[in-house]
């Protein structure tokens, strides 16, 4: 059963992550975090900023939860660009200890597992940040995901792409694939704490966090999670 917090909005919601964050880190500075994408964590992301200005932050390592498949990674919108962007630069981390799948590599067969043998050898995520797609994906683990899912190479939905369609010139440019860790593999980690604001999201909330147990509902998986936390706003909170 994941524990739910309300807070009164976006702001509040990055801030309270953020000092989750911080008291992971001064415990272990080689933490491992892991990293979600999309506009969800960004309050979470700058509000770190100021916190952790002044700590040193070069041993804390990083594992993205997923990527597309087949943009260049130098592209602005490719998962690679924007932790970069978004995480690494302004918190300052060091770019060698922040994994992104690799989406672009001739190997692509071989990349799921290359990624879960990288987590596994730095000794799992301690904290894993997760939003919610509207179709309730975490990850880019879409309806159908199995549970016992590990990194590997997924089809979008066509609401995916609606959804993510913002942040290219047109729906034609998102590509039709991505990499994702799999919902086994971020059951692995240590605490999940998934954010989400606003009623759009109501529905995929309640569903993972009272709906039944089942792939077509792909958040409710943090059901089975001894330490998951949902931070929401009342919005987001509004169907439960
Ligand atoms: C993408 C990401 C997910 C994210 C979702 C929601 O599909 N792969 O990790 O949770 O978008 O995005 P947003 O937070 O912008 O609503």
């Amino acid at each position: 059963m994941a524990e739910v917090v309300i807070v009164e909005n976006a702001a509040a919601a990055g801030a309270l992550v953020a000092d989750e964050i911080v008291r992971l880190i001064a415990t272990r500075p080689d933490a491992v975090l892991g990293l979600a994408t999309g506009s969800t964590p960004l309050p979470v992301y700058e509000a770190l900023h100021g916190r952790l200005a002044g700590t040193d932050v070069s041993q804390v390592r990083g594992f993205a939860l997923d990527e597309y498949v087949g943009i260049d990674p130098k592209h602005p919108e490719s998962y690679r660009s924007v932790i970069t962007r978004e995480v690494v630069e302004p918190l300052g981390l060091n770019p060698d200890q922040i994994h992104v799948p690799n989406g672009a590599t001739a190997g692509i067969e071989h990349a799921g597992a290359d990624y879960e043998a990288a987590i596994e050898a730095a000794g799992g995520v301690d904290l894993q940040i997760l939003g919610i797609g509207t179709d309730g994906h975490i990850g880019f683990n879409e309806p159908g995901s199995s549970f016992a899912s590990r990194t590997r190479v997924k089809t979008l939905t066509q609401q995916t792409r609606e959804d993510n369609a913002r942040f290219f010139d047109s729906i034609d440019q998102v590509p039709m694939h991505c990499m994702t860790q799999g919902l086994g593999t971020i059951l692995q980690a240590r605490h999940l704490v998934l954010l989400a604001f606003g009623d759009g999201k109501a529905q995929a909330v309640a569903d993972a966090v009272e709906g039944p147990l089942t792939a077509m509902l792909p958040g409710s998986a943090i059901q089975l999670h001894p330490h998951a936390t949902v931070v929401v706003d009342e919005a987001a909170a509004s169907r439960l």
